[in-house]
């Protein structure tokens, strides 16, 4: 099989994740060729371009190449929160849910949990649950969202909604981070720019390997202050690699092809949500996607994932009766055709 083919080439279409992408032609030939040096003495060209490049995407000083969402997330916390403190996230957060208790382990922190509609947090419901720096609470040192929500299915913040929570917590004289693992996916659904983006949150992590379909690496950015101190933690955690720039190579190469191409993923998303309707009873509550993740609730899902598999579809469940599929650039619309035959017909049965 060619290294360009999309995997439904191998008789397979795989909606478990978006992070099942492979590095394509283009990106491989872009490690081959990587000019290099060693990262940890800050002399490798490749890594430079990318971590600054980045940055001016988001309008922020500095960037850092992780080999990880995760690293990034926890190098955020560890630059941004002060340990014995709150962080303030949303209660379906990846921060609190999938990182086996990085940031109370490692960052020293207690994640406040809020339950939030979509999982998106509003301006009053983060006034309402900040925490003063006031003995013997426990204060909020931090806040933070995550865009777009992935366990409430790919829900994205509006530039408004964002900019509405980003003066909430700047008057509060406090940090605010985005895990923007899907950040590119939230530009394209809200119609907003990267700058957007980065102007209301004071550091922000995406990754690469994602919706930008790179094989490794996610890169978080914020002042040089802030980015000088995580690159601090990442060496701690060892993080810090050498001759990286191959994996930024592939990483250029992704910020340079994949944003552009993610309304795709989103239209995918819409067919894989209309053919769920087209066969559920019209009073079965499914919510149409705002990005490349779609949710089909109220569902037998390992049923259907069971049923899906042998027609050589691969879904994933978010629990019993959640349905979860996820768009990428690997899947091409002949693939997500073959995906939709195959739901109504497993839905229908
Ligand atoms: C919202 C979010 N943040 C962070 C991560 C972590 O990324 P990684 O698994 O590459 O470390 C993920 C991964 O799915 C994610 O969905």
């Amino acid at each position: 099989m060619s290294v360009n083919a999309p995997r439904h080439a191998d008789g397979l279409v795989d909606l478990r994740s978006d992070t099942v992408t492979r590095p394509d032609a283009a990106m491989r030939r872009a490690m081959a060729e990587a000019d290099v040096g060693d990262d940890v003495y800050g002399e490798d060209p490749t890594v430079r371009r990318l971590e600054e490049t980045a940055a001016a995407l988001f309008g922020k000083e500095a960037g850092l190449l992780c080999p990880s969402g995760v690293q990034c997330n926890l190098v955020g916390l560890m630059s941004l929160a002060t340990r014995g403190t709150e962080v303030l996230v949303e209660a379906d957060a990846h921060l609190v849910n999938y990182e086996a208790g990085a940031g109370a382990m490692f960052a020293g922190v207690q994640f406040r949990t809020v339950q939030a509609p979509d999982g998106l947090f509003d301006a009053d419901l983060v006034a309402a649950h900040i925490r003063p720096d006031h003995f013997p609470l426990t204060a909020t040192s931090l806040v933070a969202i995550e865009q777009t929500h992935n366990r409430r299915g790919g829900t994205a913040y509006t530039p408004e909604a964002l900019a509405a929570i980003g003066a909430t917590v700047r008057e509060a004289g406090l940090p605010l981070y985005m895990d923007g693992a899907r950040v590119f996916n939230a530009v394209e659904a809200t119609g907003s720019t990267t700058e957007e983006q980065g102007r209301q949150v004071t550091a922000l992590s995406f990754c690469l390997s994602k919706a930008l379909g790179a094989p490794v690496g996610s890169v978080f950015v914020g002042p040089a202050d802030v980015v000088d101190a995580a690159r601090g933690w990442r060496r701690r955690l060892g993080g810090a690699m050498r001759q990286s720039g191959v994996i930024a190579a592939a990483g250029l190469v992704a910020l340079e092809q994949g944003p552009g191409r993610v309304a795709q993923d989103h239209e995918h998303a819409r067919m894989l949500y209309d053919a769920a309707r087209a066969v559920l009873p019209d009073d079965h509550p499914i919510a149409p996607p705002t990005s490349n993740i779609v949710y089909v609730d109220g569902v037998d899902a390992p049923a259907i994932v069971a049923g899906l598999r042998e027609r050589g579809i691969l879904a994933g469940s978010m629990d019993p009766t959640t349905l979860r599929m996820v768009t990428h650039r690997d899947v091409d619309t002949v693939g997500i055709t073959r995906a939709t035959d195959a739901l109504k017909t497993v839905l229908a049965s």
